[in-house]
Protein backbone atom coordinates (compact mmCIF):
# COMPACT_ATOMS: atom_id res chain seq x y z
CA UNK A 1 0.00 0.00 0.00
CA UNK A 2 1.58 3.18 -1.22
CA UNK A 3 1.01 6.31 0.99
CA UNK A 4 -2.06 7.98 -0.03
CA UNK A 5 -4.70 9.12 2.21
CA UNK A 6 -6.84 6.12 3.16
CA UNK A 7 -10.63 6.36 2.96
CA UNK A 8 -12.35 5.16 5.18
CA UNK A 9 -15.84 2.87 3.88
CA UNK A 10 -17.80 3.71 6.87
CA UNK A 11 -21.16 2.06 5.35
CA UNK A 12 -22.82 -0.49 6.23
CA UNK A 13 -23.97 -1.58 2.36
CA UNK A 14 -22.45 -2.94 -0.51
CA UNK A 15 -24.80 -0.43 -2.41
CA UNK A 16 -23.68 2.54 -0.44
CA UNK A 17 -19.68 1.66 -1.19
CA UNK A 18 -20.83 1.31 -5.08
CA UNK A 19 -22.62 4.75 -5.28
CA UNK A 20 -19.61 6.47 -2.95
CA UNK A 21 -16.46 4.99 -5.67
CA UNK A 22 -18.93 5.53 -8.48
CA UNK A 23 -18.09 9.30 -8.29
CA UNK A 24 -14.50 8.83 -8.10
CA UNK A 25 -14.58 6.49 -11.72
CA UNK A 26 -11.41 4.98 -12.58
CA UNK A 27 -9.23 6.32 -9.79
CA UNK A 28 -7.37 3.95 -7.63
CA UNK A 29 -7.90 4.35 -4.04
CA UNK A 30 -6.67 3.01 -0.54
CA UNK A 31 -9.16 1.77 0.90
CA UNK A 32 -10.55 0.95 4.65
CA UNK A 33 -12.54 -1.64 5.55
CA UNK A 34 -14.48 -1.42 9.06
CA UNK A 35 -16.02 -3.67 11.11
CA UNK A 36 -19.41 -1.66 10.46
CA UNK A 37 -18.92 -3.11 6.79
CA UNK A 38 -17.27 -6.23 7.03
CA UNK A 39 -19.33 -7.42 9.37
CA UNK A 40 -22.22 -7.07 7.30
CA UNK A 41 -20.66 -7.45 3.92
CA UNK A 42 -18.02 -10.41 4.69
CA UNK A 43 -15.46 -11.28 2.87
CA UNK A 44 -17.44 -10.39 -0.28
CA UNK A 45 -16.91 -6.91 0.26
CA UNK A 46 -13.05 -7.54 0.23
CA UNK A 47 -12.70 -9.09 -3.04
CA UNK A 48 -14.75 -7.17 -4.74
CA UNK A 49 -12.30 -3.35 -3.47
CA UNK A 50 -9.44 -5.47 -4.97
CA UNK A 51 -11.17 -6.37 -8.24
CA UNK A 52 -11.76 -2.99 -8.88
CA UNK A 53 -7.70 -2.36 -8.33
CA UNK A 54 -8.14 -0.49 -4.97
CA UNK A 55 -5.41 -1.61 -1.77
CA UNK A 56 -7.79 -2.42 1.12
CA UNK A 57 -6.57 -1.68 4.99
CA UNK A 58 -9.05 -4.33 7.05
CA UNK A 59 -9.82 -2.26 10.03
CA UNK A 60 -11.24 -5.00 12.37
CA UNK A 61 -8.41 -4.62 15.48
CA UNK A 62 -8.03 -7.79 16.70
CA UNK A 63 -7.69 -8.46 20.24
CA UNK A 64 -8.16 -12.13 21.56
CA UNK A 65 -5.98 -14.73 22.96
CA UNK A 66 -2.83 -15.87 21.20
CA UNK A 67 -3.84 -19.08 19.37
CA UNK A 68 -7.19 -17.49 17.80
CA UNK A 69 -5.78 -14.48 16.78
CA UNK A 70 -2.84 -16.61 15.02
CA UNK A 71 -5.89 -18.54 13.31
CA UNK A 72 -7.28 -15.28 12.40
CA UNK A 73 -4.72 -13.31 10.50
CA UNK A 74 -3.91 -16.60 8.57
CA UNK A 75 -7.36 -16.72 6.82
CA UNK A 76 -7.07 -12.60 6.79
CA UNK A 77 -3.55 -13.19 4.81
CA UNK A 78 -6.15 -15.72 2.59
CA UNK A 79 -8.85 -12.48 1.37
CA UNK A 80 -5.76 -10.51 0.29
CA UNK A 81 -5.63 -7.38 2.10
CA UNK A 82 -2.69 -5.02 2.12
CA UNK A 83 -3.10 -4.06 5.89
CA UNK A 84 -4.73 -5.28 8.59
CA UNK A 85 -4.23 -4.29 12.18
CA UNK A 86 -4.69 -5.83 16.08
CA UNK A 87 -4.71 -3.60 19.75
CA UNK A 88 -1.60 -3.65 21.47
CA UNK A 89 -3.39 -4.37 24.35
CA UNK A 90 -3.44 -8.34 23.71
CA UNK A 91 0.32 -8.00 24.23
CA UNK A 92 3.54 -8.86 22.88
CA UNK A 93 3.17 -12.84 22.06
CA UNK A 94 -0.40 -11.69 20.51
CA UNK A 95 1.50 -9.25 18.37
CA UNK A 96 3.65 -12.16 17.57
CA UNK A 97 1.11 -14.85 17.09
CA UNK A 98 -0.34 -12.77 14.63
CA UNK A 99 2.74 -11.96 12.87
CA UNK A 100 3.22 -15.65 12.21
CA UNK A 101 -0.43 -16.02 11.83
CA UNK A 102 0.21 -13.95 8.75
CA UNK A 103 3.24 -14.66 7.49
CA UNK A 104 2.52 -18.66 7.47
CA UNK A 105 -1.48 -17.60 5.05
CA UNK A 106 0.03 -15.38 3.01
CA UNK A 107 0.73 -17.35 -0.63
CA UNK A 108 4.88 -17.36 -1.99
CA UNK A 109 3.40 -14.88 -5.21
CA UNK A 110 1.40 -12.97 -2.39
CA UNK A 111 2.27 -9.42 -1.06
CA UNK A 112 2.29 -9.84 2.67
CA UNK A 113 -0.33 -7.47 4.27
CA UNK A 114 1.42 -4.79 6.17
CA UNK A 115 0.73 -5.45 10.31
CA UNK A 116 -0.36 -2.63 12.33
CA UNK A 117 -1.07 -2.46 15.91
CA UNK A 118 -3.32 0.10 17.38
CA UNK A 119 -2.04 1.78 20.59
CA UNK A 120 -4.52 4.44 21.86
CA UNK A 121 -7.54 4.93 20.19
CA UNK A 122 -7.95 8.74 19.12
CA UNK A 123 -11.05 8.72 20.46
CA UNK A 124 -9.23 8.30 24.08
CA UNK A 125 -8.50 10.88 26.47
CA UNK A 126 -6.24 11.61 28.74
CA UNK A 127 -9.02 11.21 31.63
CA UNK A 128 -10.35 7.95 29.81
CA UNK A 129 -6.77 6.80 30.38
CA UNK A 130 -6.35 7.84 33.93
CA UNK A 131 -9.84 6.68 35.55
CA UNK A 132 -11.19 4.02 33.12
CA UNK A 133 -7.93 1.99 31.88
CA UNK A 134 -6.26 3.26 35.39
CA UNK A 135 -2.91 3.75 33.73
CA UNK A 136 -0.16 6.03 35.67
CA UNK A 137 1.18 6.88 31.99
CA UNK A 138 0.08 9.93 30.01
CA UNK A 139 -1.29 8.69 26.52
CA UNK A 140 2.14 9.73 24.80
CA UNK A 141 4.28 7.57 26.91
CA UNK A 142 1.36 4.86 26.79
CA UNK A 143 1.35 5.14 22.74
CA UNK A 144 5.19 5.21 22.58
CA UNK A 145 4.72 2.06 24.97
CA UNK A 146 2.53 0.44 23.10
CA UNK A 147 4.35 1.08 19.38
CA UNK A 148 8.06 -0.30 21.27
CA UNK A 149 6.05 -3.37 22.33
CA UNK A 150 4.58 -3.63 18.41
CA UNK A 151 7.81 -3.34 17.18
CA UNK A 152 9.38 -5.99 19.09
CA UNK A 153 6.78 -7.96 18.10
CA UNK A 154 7.69 -7.48 14.18
CA UNK A 155 4.82 -5.34 13.43
CA UNK A 156 5.29 -3.17 10.99
CA UNK A 157 4.01 -0.03 12.41
CA UNK A 158 1.08 1.71 14.35
CA UNK A 159 -2.38 3.44 14.20
CA UNK A 160 -1.78 6.55 16.07
CA UNK A 161 -2.94 10.37 16.50
CA UNK A 162 -0.35 12.70 14.86
CA UNK A 163 0.86 14.02 17.99
CA UNK A 164 2.83 10.82 18.54
CA UNK A 165 3.99 10.39 15.08
CA UNK A 166 7.03 12.01 15.16
CA UNK A 167 8.30 10.64 18.68
CA UNK A 168 7.92 7.45 17.22
CA UNK A 169 9.68 7.68 14.34
CA UNK A 170 12.93 9.34 16.35
CA UNK A 171 12.55 6.80 18.83
CA UNK A 172 11.68 3.69 16.38
CA UNK A 173 12.73 4.42 13.17
CA UNK A 174 11.37 6.30 10.03
CA UNK A 175 10.25 3.22 8.33
CA UNK A 176 8.04 2.13 11.21
CA UNK A 177 4.72 3.02 9.75
CA UNK A 178 2.45 5.55 11.91
CA UNK A 179 -0.93 5.39 10.75
CA UNK A 180 -3.00 8.40 11.79
CA UNK A 181 -6.42 8.76 12.15
CA UNK A 182 -8.84 11.73 13.48
CA UNK A 183 -7.99 13.45 10.24
CA UNK A 184 -10.11 16.74 9.34
CA UNK A 185 -10.20 19.45 6.72
CA UNK A 186 -12.10 21.14 9.53
CA UNK A 187 -10.86 20.19 13.35
CA UNK A 188 -13.58 22.19 14.75
CA UNK A 189 -15.59 19.18 13.60
CA UNK A 190 -14.21 17.00 15.30
CA UNK A 191 -16.94 14.27 16.14
CA UNK A 192 -16.19 11.36 18.44
CA UNK A 193 -12.70 11.86 17.72
CA UNK A 194 -10.47 14.00 20.31
CA UNK A 195 -7.04 14.16 18.95
CA UNK A 196 -7.39 15.42 15.67
CA UNK A 197 -5.41 17.16 12.52
CA UNK A 198 -6.12 18.50 9.35
CA UNK A 199 -4.03 16.54 6.53
CA UNK A 200 -1.47 18.93 6.43
CA UNK A 201 -0.65 19.26 10.07
CA UNK A 202 -0.26 15.27 10.00
CA UNK A 203 2.24 15.54 7.12
CA UNK A 204 4.19 18.60 9.06
CA UNK A 205 4.17 16.20 12.55
CA UNK A 206 5.55 13.03 10.87
CA UNK A 207 2.62 10.71 10.00
CA UNK A 208 3.59 8.35 7.83
CA UNK A 209 -0.34 7.16 6.59
CA UNK A 210 -3.60 9.40 7.25
CA UNK A 211 -7.41 7.34 7.45
CA UNK A 212 -9.99 9.79 6.94
CA UNK A 213 -13.46 9.04 6.93
CA UNK A 214 -16.53 11.81 7.76
CA UNK A 215 -14.52 14.38 6.30
CA UNK A 216 -14.85 12.83 2.68
CA UNK A 217 -18.04 10.35 3.04
CA UNK A 218 -19.86 13.08 4.68
CA UNK A 219 -19.03 15.75 2.48
CA UNK A 220 -21.37 17.52 -0.24
CA UNK A 221 -18.58 16.69 -3.04
CA UNK A 222 -16.97 13.89 -1.78
CA UNK A 223 -14.13 14.17 -4.17
CA UNK A 224 -13.28 17.67 -4.15
CA UNK A 225 -12.62 16.78 -0.28
CA UNK A 226 -10.67 14.21 -1.19
CA UNK A 227 -8.19 15.98 -3.41
CA UNK A 228 -8.40 18.64 -0.60
CA UNK A 229 -7.04 16.40 1.62
CA UNK A 230 -4.32 14.77 -1.09
CA UNK A 231 -3.40 18.29 -1.95
CA UNK A 232 -2.58 19.24 1.90
CA UNK A 233 -1.15 15.54 2.70
CA UNK A 234 1.43 15.89 -0.53
CA UNK A 235 1.81 20.01 -0.09
CA UNK A 236 4.40 21.10 -2.31
CA UNK A 237 5.83 18.12 -4.00
O1 LIG B 1 -14.72 9.73 10.25
P1 LIG B 1 -13.31 9.63 10.75
O2 LIG B 1 -12.31 10.32 9.85
O3 LIG B 1 -13.19 10.02 12.21
O4 LIG B 1 -12.99 8.08 10.66
C1 LIG B 1 -11.84 7.50 11.20
C2 LIG B 1 -11.82 6.05 10.89
O5 LIG B 1 -10.63 5.49 11.45
C3 LIG B 1 -12.99 5.25 11.46
O6 LIG B 1 -13.30 4.24 10.52
C4 LIG B 1 -12.42 4.63 12.72
O7 LIG B 1 -13.01 3.37 13.00
C5 LIG B 1 -10.96 4.45 12.35
N1 LIG B 1 -10.00 4.40 13.44
C6 LIG B 1 -9.87 5.40 14.38
N2 LIG B 1 -8.96 5.29 15.40
C7 LIG B 1 -8.16 4.22 15.49
C8 LIG B 1 -8.25 3.22 14.51
C9 LIG B 1 -9.18 3.34 13.50
O8 LIG B 1 -10.56 6.40 14.30
N3 LIG B 1 -7.25 4.14 16.43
Amino acid sequence: MDNKPIVALDFSTEKEVTQFLKLFADTQLNLKVGMELFYQQGPAIIYSLKEAGHDVFLDIKLHDIPTTVKKAMTGIAGLGVDMINMHAAGGKVMMEEAREGLDKGTGPNQQKPLLIAVTQLTSTTEEMLRDEQRSVDTIHDSVLHYAGLARDAQADGVVCSTYEAESIGESLGESFLRVTPGIRLNPKNAHDQKRVATPERARELGSTHIVVGRSITQAADPVQSYLEVLRQWEGDK
